[in-house]
């Protein structure tokens, strides 16, 4: 970690879960609790950077003061937020849990329950924020540095990798569900950081620390 080696960068971070709604009483959301966000928030924040953070519904505050913060709930708003942040920045962290898909139909009104049967509720997906800062990426004149984030259950370096090059992230920071005490909830993550060139290992460690090796690995590429 380098004493303001981020000053004069801007650092856009999704974090948190994304809540679908069904009806005005209830949504589809997930255990994404906005720690490893709001840790990487702070640690661009402490390095010097002008931090935007887009979140979703977590309860939850940050140590320094953020340039922008922005609460949203739904996969579309956070999509709506993002994109419009995006152009002012230099380096965007996506490390929100956005659900792939949403009710097709909110109802007006709570959904009764049937006397009988099961019910089945249509879904249609949402967009993916990563690709289309991807695309902006590729489309902008300034270079712009992005960083994944994937959470994976199986097949986990091969599909970090096809979503390296499918969302044209610079690296991907890979965390396994099947390490102990990595991922949703938990206050400790063991992370794998993978590159066009290659990938970088580290041990388990508090979300805190290890946002101290994303951000030094963010720095790094921002600075070359
Ligand atoms: O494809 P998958 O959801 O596994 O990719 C994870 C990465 O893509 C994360 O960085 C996540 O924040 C981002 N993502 C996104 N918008 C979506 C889905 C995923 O920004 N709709």
């Amino acid at each position: 970690a380098q004493e303001g080696d981020l000053k004069g960068k801007t650092i856009l971070i999704t974090t948190g879960p994304t809540y679908e709604k069904i009806d005005p009483v209830r949504f589809i959301g997930n255990y994404s609790s906005g720690k490893m966000g709001f840790a990487l928030a702070d640690e661009c924040a402490s390095r010097g950077a002008r931090v935007l953070l887009v979140t979703g519904p977590v309860q939850r505050t940050t140590r320094y003061p953020m340039a922008e913060r922005r609460d949203v709930e739904s996969a579309a708003q956070m999509y709506e937020a993002a994109t419009s942040l995006f152009p002012q920045a230099d380096a965007a962290i996506l490390c929100a849990a956005v659900a792939d898909y949403t009710p097709e139909h909110v109802a007006d009104e709570k959904i009764k329950r049937e006397k009988t049967g099961n019910m089945t509720l249509a879904l249609k997906p949402t967009q993916d924020i990563a690709a289309a800062l991807g695309r902006m990426k590729a489309d902008s004149t300034e270079r712009k540095v992005l960083v994944g984030f994937a959470l994976e259950t199986h097949n986990e370096q091969q599909n970090a990798e096809d979503k390296l090059k499918r969302k044209n992230l610079d690296f991907i920071v890979l965390n396994s569900l099947n390490d102990k005490g990595a991922g949703f909830r938990y206050d400790t993550n063991k992370v794998t950081i993978i590159d066009a060139e290659g990938r970088r290992e580290y041990p388990l460690k508090t979300k805190d620390e290890v946002a101290v090796d994303i951000v030094d690995r963010l720095a790094e590429v921002l600075n070359q």
